[in-house]
């Protein structure tokens, strides 16, 4: 099996920055690359103020964040990004255009033994993979926002995924201090998001049909489930955007009505009221 030691992760949003500080304070040397340069501001910076404050909380030594710090950097250059990698992980936008043109790329740039992954929640890497001349190194590896807290890691494999794509995957998700449960068999929105969607869209149902707030809502699922976000506070985190995306993504493909986005989702993606990265969503984070 081949060993891991460089990881590359693309993409430093929501997902990507928190993947790639994970991955480095597993001890691996990360590097973690954006096209946008306000994107890679955010995470450094991100970055910069999680360590130390991680550090002051006890919750992690002096020794672990320096070594985070030092094996983690940020660059806007997929070459400089992926060369030498021995593993990538792929969490840009969820749009199959772009991740088929980036996989081509990484075809190209990446060494011959380079595992390629997707964090995408919903493409599988079949709909991927055969843009490479690597299928068997290709597989889809979804982490949970936000990756730093949440523990699970769905592993898919996909027709074209080796047994041991599977393998050094799932083992890598667990040296990242991650609980890996292996899908056999591609599915459309996986494991988690099959059943989030379900809460989701009943409660985005309930709320269209004013029948109660989404601040009740929020509060009767938290407070009868257990949960810990009701689905609109959750929405908020994930990012409306993402919801949007995915959906309409899923609705072009399928023409299922089933998938067009709820009223309010299409209203708040449109006036940009995208959840905490954009300050507002369902609930205003203004000054938080
Ligand atoms: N980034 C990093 N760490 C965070 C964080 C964030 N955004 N938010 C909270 N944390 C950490 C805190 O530092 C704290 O760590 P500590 O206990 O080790 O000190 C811990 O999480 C608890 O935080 P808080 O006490 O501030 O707040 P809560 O107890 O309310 O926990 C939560 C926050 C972890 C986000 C919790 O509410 C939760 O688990 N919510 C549900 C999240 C969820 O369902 N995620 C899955 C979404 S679906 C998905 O990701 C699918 C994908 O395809 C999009």
């Amino acid at each position: 099996m081949p060993s891991i030691e460089k990881i590359c992760v693309l993409g430093a949003g929501n997902m990507g920055h928190q993947i790639a500080l994970s991955a480095a304070l597993a001890g691996y040397q990360v590097k973690c690359m954006d096209v946008d340069a306000k994107t890679l501001d955010n995470a450094k910076n991100f970055v910069e103020k999680y360590l130390p404050e991680r550090v002051a909380k006890g919750k992690l030594d002096e020794e672990s964040a320096n070594m985070a710090r030092t094996g983690l950097s940020f660059t806007e250059d997929l070459k400089i990004a992926a060369g030498d990698a021995d593993f990538v992980i792929e969490a840009v936008l969820e749009k199959l255009d772009l991740k088929r043109k980036i996989f081509l790329e990484l075809d190209k740039i990446c060494q011959a033994h380079t595992i390629l992954t997707t964090n995408s929640s919903y493409i599988v890497s079949s709909k991927i993979a055969d843009i490479t001349g690597r299928p068997g190194k290709i597989c889809n590896m979804h982490f949970f926002n936000p990756a730093l807290v949440m523990k699970l890691v769905e592993v898919v494999k996909g027709p074209h995924s080796s047994d041991e794509t599977i393998q050094v995957t799932m083992e890598v998700a667990k040296k990242m201090g991650k609980t890996p449960v292996l899908l056999n068999k591609e599915i459309y929105g996986f494991l988690v998001n099959r059943i989030l969607t379900a809460i989701r869209n009943e409660a985005l149902f309930l709320y269209d049909m004013d029948i109660a707030s989404f601040a009740d809502i929020d509060t009767a699922v938290e407070n009868a489930l257990g949960h810990p976000m009701g689905p609109f506070k959750l929405l908020d985190l994930t990012g409306i955007d993402l919801n949007y995306h995915t959906n309409m993504e899923r609705y072009r493909e399928t023409q299922d009505p089933v998938y067009k986005p709820s009223p309010i989702i299409i209203e708040k993606y449109i006036i940009k009221e995208w959840g905490r990265k954009t300050g507002k969503g369902f609930y205003d984070y203004a000054g938080k």
